[in-house]
């Protein structure tokens, strides 16, 4: 039987593009209520986005249920230990919305420099009020970009295009692009900034890094954005800052707690402040970051589909191999346990195969082993290792063509 996948909740059509690519039946459904009980049973993959809620109960009646693609960042609508247990590799995609964010920094940069909001709703309130007054440009400005992973080393490229002076600080060394500069502290950082953006991850070290303390070293007049999460801006503090004229503007995106359903009401205490721009986190929600995570999850879910490949899977260990259309593929999930790999390898040669070519990675309680062994139909091979105790899953890739053979010179 071909592979299949299902896709729920309106995933983009790249999704099907690249599965079909592979031939890989796919199948569509607005909700895995709305699925036919057949599909379901014999769903051996399935995309979804946020609103699908793939817990324990769920995914224990989905018996052929092989991987899942999240087609979205966040992963916690699964749960993610018991997929683990069953042998069924998680992909999302952390990284397809990157631009989309840094795009919205570069705009409300230059909104906040100008007051364009506060002008704009002026004018949809009756009010004409043509002023230079605290209307700047941005260019020879110093932004100070916190965090410098994948957002934050694009916004670099882009303000530096645009004419300002890019500092940034991360906890660990990377390299600058263009003519940024890494700075050493965090503190450097705010007293030298103009314009702080913040692109760090909800850890423990970044919840309420910037607090009441931070803010105040921040230069006075200065710009804060936060389009990363929650929880690493003290928003109370921000607010007085903002009401006191410590700082001259904000954009924020992200929200401790942010309502779950489109169109609930929204309120705040940054609500009604000066130059502030709040949007509902749409830092990464576009067309374009929508086609691409459709391209890339899909793309891990065909290779897992296809080859056995866990790259890119949030909980299970990574594995790959070449692609090598001769041979039997074998990726066996197994408990981290001592002496596996080596009954495992006796189990293989107890039937006569050879093994050509093997990747392993574990975590603390799970192993993956890719193995790539002469084809055999004799199944003997396939009961001894599902038979051994520690196996949590075997997935098998027949081979699939045999290889040309090689031509005389
Ligand atoms: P990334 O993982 O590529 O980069 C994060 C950077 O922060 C890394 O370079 C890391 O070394 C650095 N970092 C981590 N902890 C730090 C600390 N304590 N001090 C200094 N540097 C630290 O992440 P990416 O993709 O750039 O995303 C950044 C943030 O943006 C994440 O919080 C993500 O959830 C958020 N995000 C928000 C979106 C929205 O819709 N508003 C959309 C996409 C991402």
């Amino acid at each position: 039987m071909p592979p299949n996948a299902l896709l729920l909740e309106g995933i983009h059509d790249a999704a099907d593009i690249r599965l079909q690519a592979d031939f890989i039946d796919v199948q569509r459904a607005p909700r895995i209520s709305d699925a036919n009980a057949d599909v379901l049973k014999t769903a051996m993959s399935m995309g979804i986005r946020s609103r699908t809620n793939l817990d324990a109960d769920t995914l224990l009646q989905l018996p052929a249920l092989s991987t899942v693609g999240c087609f979205c960042i966040g992963t916690n609508q699964v749960d993610l230990n018991c997929a683990a247990d069953a042998g069924i590799p998680v992909f999302n995609s952390p990284f397809s919305n990157t631009r989309s964010v840094a795009e919205l920094v570069m705009g409300e940069i230059i909104c906040l420099h100008r007051k364009l909001f506060d002008r704009s709703s002026g004018m949809h309130q009756g009010r004409w009020k043509k002023t230079a007054s605290g209307a700047h440009e941005i260019r020879g400005r110093t932004l100070g970009i916190l965090g410098y992973g994948h957002i934050g080393a694009q916004v670099s490229i882009l303000a530096e295009a645009m004419g300002m002076r890019v500092l940034y600080h991360d906890h660990q060394p990377k390299l600058p692009l263009g003519n940024a500069i890494q700075v050493d502290s965090l503190d450097t950082l705010l007293q030298v900034s103009d314009v702080l953006t913040i692109h760090v991850p909800d850890t423990p070290l970044t919840q309420n890094l910037i607090d009441a303390d931070a803010i105040s070293k921040m230069k006075s007049n200065a710009f804060l954005l936060n389009n990363a999460r929650g929880s690493i801006v003290d928003l109370g503090a921000l607010a007085v800052a903002l009401r006191t004229g410590h700082l001259r503007g904000a954009a924020i995106d992200v929200f401790p707690e942010e309502p779950t359903e489109n169109d609930s009401s929204f309120g705040h205490e940054l609500c009604g402040i000066e130059n502030v721009i709040l949007t509902p986190h749409i830092g990464g929600s576009t067309h374009e970051a929508q086609e691409n995570i459709a391209r890339d999850v899909a793309e891990k879910m065909a290779k897992f589909l296809t080859t056995g490949s866990t790259v890119g899977a949030v909980n299970l260990p990574e594995v790959a191999l070449r692609d090598r259309s001769d041979q039997l593929r074998i990726l066996h999930i197994h408990r981290n346990v001592p002496g596996v790999l080596s009954r495992l390898h006796a189990t293989i040669a107890q039937v006569g195969l050879n093994i050509n070519a093997e990747a392993l990675d574990s975590s603390t309680n799970r192993s993956c082993v890719l193995l790539d062994v002469d084809p055999t139909n004799d199944p003997a091979v396939f009961e001894a290792l599902g038979a051994m105790p520690e196996t949590i899953r075997l997935h098998t890739f027949p081979p699939k063509s045999p290889e040309p053979s090689a031509q005389p010179v």
